[in-house]
């Protein structure tokens, strides 16, 4: 990794003056000494060594982090007698830039291990940390706490994360926000957000780094590791529609995917093999899905190395075991006497742009479902082939073929700066790509070993929860990857909904039971293309639910914990995009599919997922094979007693009060104020109340109940002025989850990860 831009001209200078008698000796230590720290050479006191300044954790060096000897024998930058080298102790950023809020201390300067806390004014709202602390790679723990009045129209505040200025205090659809990081901080996310239709913002929050700020290893891998999860089992079966036809593709897409490692000049032998083992430790990771990716990699410096070359997977007699001879390849590879001098980063991208240009000419029309990911390794500090933005944007519209809009899906390029020095404001613009982050700061190669262990488990894999196919490309029959979940329940000749929660659990309502129904009389349908029908093996209702608790109270029936588990035999349904569990709250895999770095709660989850006074969800109803949605907004704060109230109405209810027959426990939709709601019908009770958040589905409710039967099964009916539904709300019933899915006492299935604390 080159350390100076323009080193080649170092180099032709040094020629000269070689010729000329030269500059002969070595860089001195004078001045180099750090008070509190140490520091490293890469080739000791030489020409072109690079000194790296080591301080303890929670302190980094200061004025500069590294030092390059140059040819003429003195450092860059040179050592200034006036400002000694020292530690300075981490500082965060500013987190006083959040509004509506006191924020408890308020300081000048914010330091490491200084934690602070954040209190709404009355009427706002607050989402996120309530307390953060300064961590030791300079960034706040917890995520950006948001004090709003969310309306529910257009977008949630985005918030103003620390460090940040923001412009822009419109919400609405179509609205953009701007942010800008203070001096001395530079950004790293999107400058710039859109309000969608969907109430979402486009892009990733900004976070503003420090140049001494790193991500960790785990922060790494979690926000990598979700959306290279998401590329892969994109790839299972895929249909197209193009002009109105429908085409069935290759079952299998194709993934290509183009790493490059940075080997240039500072690297030491023990950093390049560390590389080596985390390019190696990556692609095993990847071998575990289902998929099989075309690899092109390469190591560079000036000089293009190449390892494995993608055109080799194209090629008419296929090695045997493809996999294996990449991993003896990468094994074998060693640097060995190569003069790594310079680094040219256009050059990698023009290699790249090339050999896609061959995949596409030998894939033909397929090309439109092949699928590309790049992954670089690199500092940025190229010095010559001049910006590589130019090749990546032909890359670009190679991929996109002038379908921007729709088919951004199809490329990714992540970075991984690494370095003491990293030229973010020249790296971060090359990142492309929809979803999570694309753009990472390590410290060291050797954390990207460690980052890709934790990446991607096998287990995880085949359960990666919620992940769906957009509507727009099955708007035909078939629905089932919209709704990879829906599980169709039939009890003694009654009709329920439910939703595949685990590969072995489907979740529905209670109250399609009866008391005295044995896991015999039940039948689960599921369309995993392997026999409709599955087995019951088991039958859980939440121990609180009971119908007839409250007709004293003037409530006939009843139906708080109106929530169930069915059992189903082990491997019933095959995991595939099909076939696979909706994500249900509190759970590890929640967080991620959320883009939730770091450690979150279930509250966290709650605040993001039923955030608005009026929020919009989603349930299904059936018949004769089709699926329709219904949409619906559940009223929430200040406006859910005014629903809860049209309970009174309903049948066999005589109470006074809603909250008797409506407990805490129940979300509530219906009506036509704002929106005119759906309604739900017979046949519906069960089915999973939910969210698409990005490119995942979340069930958040369960239909219940309702307050007038306004239709038979499978229709689709808006509300009147008085009607009313009830969901339970699974945020209410996490104990009732926990208990069951993630039991650890038994052998018949893998227990779901609960997070702590969601009772
Ligand atoms: C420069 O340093 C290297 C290693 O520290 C040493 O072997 C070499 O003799 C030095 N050269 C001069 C000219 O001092
Ligand atoms: C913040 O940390 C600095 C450095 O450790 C310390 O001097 C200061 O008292 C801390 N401030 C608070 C409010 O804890
Ligand atoms: C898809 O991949 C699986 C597993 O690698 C393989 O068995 C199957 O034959 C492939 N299908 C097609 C149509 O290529
Ligand atoms: C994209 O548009 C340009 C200019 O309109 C056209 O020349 C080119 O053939 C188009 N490419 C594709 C793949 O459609
Ligand atoms: C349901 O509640 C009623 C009224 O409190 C009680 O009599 C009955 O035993 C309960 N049933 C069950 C199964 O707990």
């Amino acid at each position: 990794m080159g350390l100076s831009v323009g080193w080649r001209g170092f180099v032709a200078f040094s020629f000269l003056l070689y010729m000329g008698g030269g500059v002969w000796g070595n860089c001195t230590e004078y001045h180099m000494q750090m008070e509190g720290g140490t520091y490293s050479l890469t080739k000791e006191m030489e020409q072109g060594s690079t000194l790296v300044y080591h301080c303890p954790e929670g302190f980094y060096p200061y004025p500069a982090l590294s030092r390059l000897c140059q040819l003429n024998n003195l450092w860059k930058p040179p050592p200034k007698r006036f400002r000694p080298q020292k530690c300075k102790m981490v500082e965060c950023p500013d987190p006083t830039v959040i509004r509506n809020a006191d924020i408890t201390p308020t300081e000048a300067k914010y330091f490491v291990h200084n934690v602070t806390t954040y209190d709404c004014y009355s009427s706002y709202t607050l989402r996120g940390s309530s307390r953060r602390v300064c961590l030791p790679n300079g960034k706040w723990s917890g995520t950006t706490p948001i004090c709003s009045r969310d309306t529910g129209n257009g977008c949630p505040d985005p918030g103003i994360p620390a460090g940040t200025s923001r412009a822009g205090d419109s919400f609405d659809i179509d609205d953009k926000v701007k942010y800008r990081c203070n001096a001395n901080l530079y950004l790293v996310g999107s400058s710039e957000r859109r309000c969608l239709e969907n109430g979402q913002w486009t892009g990733t929050e900004p976070t503003c780094f420090y140049r001494h700020t790193y991500d960790t290893p785990l922060e790494v891998s979690e926000a990598f590791g979700s959306s290279i999860k998401e590329s892969l089992n994109m790839l299972e079966s895929m249909d197209d529609t193009q002009s109105g036809r429908k085409i069935t593709l290759t079952k299998n897409g194709t993934l290509n995917m183009y790493i490059a490692v940075d080997i240039s000049t500072s690297i030491e032998k023990h950093e390049f093999e560390s590389a080596k083992q985390a390019v190696i430790k990556l692609i095993e990771k990847i071998s575990s899905f289902s998929v099989n990716p075309n690899y092109d990699i390469i190591f560079f410096s000036a000089e293009i190395i190449q390892i494995v070359n993608i055109i080799d997977f194209f090629a008419l007699q296929k090695e045997q075991n493809i996999y294996a001879s990449i991993m003896k390849k990468l094994k074998d590879f060693n640097v060995g006497d190569r003069e790594l001098v310079g680094t040219d980063l256009n050059q990698v991208f023009q290699t790249f742009y090339e050999h896609m240009a061959f995949v596409r000419q030998q894939a033909g029309h397929e090309f439109n479902n092949h699928q590309h990911v790049f992954i670089l390794f690199t500092d940025g500090a190229y010095n010559m082939g001049g910006k590589p933005d130019a090749t990546v944007a032909r890359i670009k519209n190679m991929v996109y073929m002038n379908d921007t809009e729709g088919r951004q899906e199809h490329l990714d390029i992540y970075i991984f700066g690494i370095g003491t020095e990293i030229f973010d404001t020249d790296l971060q613009p090359l990142t492309v790509g929809t979803g999570g982050l694309h753009y990472f700061r390590l410290r060291k190669i050797n954390d990207l070993q460690e980052t890709f262990e934790e990446i991607i488990d096998e287990e995880d894999v085949k359960g990666l929860c919620g992940l769906y196919r957009d509507t727009e490309q099955y708007q035909t029959g078939e629905k089932r990857k919209v709704y990879p979940w829906l599980a169709y329940i039939i009890v003694k000749g009654n009709k329920c909904l439910g939703s595949l929660v685990t590969p072995q659990f489907v979740l529905t309502a209670a109250h399609c039971f009866k008391f005295d129904d044995l896991p015999e009389d039940i039948q689960v349908e599921i369309d995993d293309g392997q026999g409709l029908v599955k087995r019951a093996k088991a039958l859980r209702l939440h121990p609180n639910y009971n119908v007839t608790a409250k007709v004293k109270d003037g409530v006939k029936e009843f139906y708080d914990y109106d929530v169930a588990l069915i059992q189903l035999e082990k491997n019933a349904v095959k995991i595939s995009s099909d076939a696979r569990p909706i994500c249900i709250p509190g759970t590890l895999e929640t967080t991620a599919a959320l883009k939730m770095v770091g450690v979150a709660t279930c509250k966290q989850q709650e605040q993001l997922l039923l955030r608005n006074e009026r929020e919009a969800l989603t349930f299904l109803t059936k018949s004769h094979g089709q699926v329709r949605e219904k949409n619906v907004y559940a009223k929430l704060g200040a406006n859910r007693n005014d629903c809860i109230r049209h309970a009174l109405s309903a049948t066999g209810i005589t109470t006074t009060n809603p909250k008797a027959a409506v407990t805490d426990n129940f979300l509530c939709t219906g009506g036509l104020d704002f929106h005119r709601d759906h309604i739900a019908c017979t046949g519906d009770s069960g089915g999973a109340v939910f969210k698409n958040y990005e490119r995942r589905t979340i069930q958040v409710g369960l239909v219940s109940w309702g307050t007038k039967v306004k239709c038979a099964m499978g229709e689709v009916v808006e509300s009147d002025a008085t009607s009313r539904d009830f969901h339970i709300n699974l945020f209410r019933v996490m104990p009732f989850l926990k208990s069951v899915l993630a039991d650890d006492d038994q052998d018949d299935f893998a227990p779901l990860q609960f997070l702590e604390g969601c009772d």
